[in-house]
């Protein structure tokens, strides 16, 4: 049994500027702030959310120092409309979960001493959260059914990584990328074929109108033993291919790197659900398997990873799009299920431009890997 708990989650990482109000939905317990809150049964209470996509699109990517500034400037504007859209007093809040990586440190700065400031100032818990693992339990956030462990696949702009995910910070790396993420090869492919970025939504919304037999493509490690990828090599292939054939619709090379990105996120994933099945849950007990990160917005790549699922008898579970890419309310909800678990931070944690997702309980990590041995 809990109590309604309201968690501000603060996401600055990377590119998108994200607030957001999370309450952990339990109606059991007092509502402290009833009767506003007993009504509410989403458990976003409001989220904000500032996309830097323009400051960055002369430069071609995302500058940190950049990325630095506009958090900068848009952060407190955010948390001003955050409260007023919640229609709720900064007092409401329980706790506060910050960011602290990994990602690029400027913007993890101006996104932890927010969170460290409000949490002096109010006197309530900050929780110190590791990004990826926010991404990894945001599926539990709609998804009550989804219990430990569960497999993931993470794939986002900076990471493309097979966890299983056995508790908030216990987490044990099936496989993971040698080189670029899946959402690189996206962002790269587009660049190649002159479509606009973040690359992802746009090959996927050019895909839509080609044929991936028309243009075909090596999928990355196919018959490769194990749940590692590597997506560097698919770059170049389809750089070489553009400059061979003169006569190609973009359409038709975009839904063909779409298709072998997609083909070797499902033959890894087979393999990292066989290997579950083998060593974590051969029986009839629930399995699940989660798609999770920027890429999982993709409805070609969730279509195939359902269906390989589906084949393998786990469920699929994939967050509804806005909570696939960096969002605030991912943070909230992980700083819930860390309070939860007894988890918060002292107010001078720093953040971390690298943070495994592997090295959230370092006694928990040496035991892992004792067990690996
Ligand atoms: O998780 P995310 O928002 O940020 C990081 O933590 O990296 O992921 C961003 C990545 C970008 O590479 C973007 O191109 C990709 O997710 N992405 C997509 C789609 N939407 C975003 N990739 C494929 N299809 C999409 N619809
Ligand atoms: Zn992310």
């Amino acid at each position: 049994m809990f109590f309604i708990m309201i968690v501000l989650g603060i996401e600055t990482s990377c590119d998108e500027t994200s607030l957001a109000l999370v309450s952990d939905g339990q109606a059991n317990g007092a509502a402290k702030n009833a009767p506003a809150l007993s009504l509410q049964k989403n458990k976003i209470l409001a989220m904000e959310t500032w996309s830097q996509l323009e400051e960055h699109r002369p430069f071609g990517g995302v500058v940190p120092e950049v990325a630095a500034r506009a958090h900068l400037d848009k952060i407190m504007p955010l948390l001003t409309n955050l409260f007023r859209k919640a229609n709720l007093p900064l007092s409401a809040v329980d706790a506060i979960a910050a960011t602290h990586g990994p990602g690029l440190i400027g913007g993890l700065i101006v996104g932890a001493m927010l969170g460290k400031v409000l949490s002096f100032a109010l006197n309530k818990p900050l929780v110190a959260v590791n990004h990826l693992a926010a991404h990894a339990l945001s599926v539990r956030l709609d998804n009550p059914a989804i219990t430990f462990p569960y497999l993931t696949l993470l794939v986002s702009g900076g990471h493309c990584q097979l966890l299983l995910v056995r508790g908030v910070d216990d987490f044990l790396l099936y496989g993971e990328t040698l080189d670029d993420s899946a959402g690189e090869a996206f962002d790269k492919g587009a660049r190649l074929l002159g479509l606009p970025q973040p690359g992802g939504p746009a090959i996927e919304h050019c895909a839509k109108q080609g044929v991936a037999a028309r243009f075909p493509l090596p999928t990355p490690m196919k018959g490769v033993a194990g749940c590692d990828f590597s997506f560097s090599g698919l770059k170049t292939a389809l750089k070489n291919k553009i400059m061979k054939q003169e006569n190609f619709a973009v359409a038709d090379a975009a839904a063909s790197l779409q298709q072998a990105i997609g083909e070797s996120l499902k033959e890894k994933s087979l393999a990292a659900m066989k290997k579950y099945k083998n060593e974590v849950n051969n029986s009839t007990q629930p399995r699940h398997f989660c798609l999770v990160g920027g890429v999982a917005a993709n409805q070609f790549i969730r279509g195939l990873l359902q269906d390989a699922a589906h084949d393998e008898g786990f469920s699929f579970v994939a967050p509804a799009a806005k909570l696939c890419t960096d969002n605030g309310a991912m943070i909230g909800w992980a700083g819930i299920e860390m309070l939860r678990a007894g988890i918060s931070h002292d107010i001078d944690y720093k953040p971390r431009p690298r943070w495994a997702t592997t090295d959230l309980n370092p006694s928990r990590q040496l035991h892992n890997n004792l067990q690996q041995i």
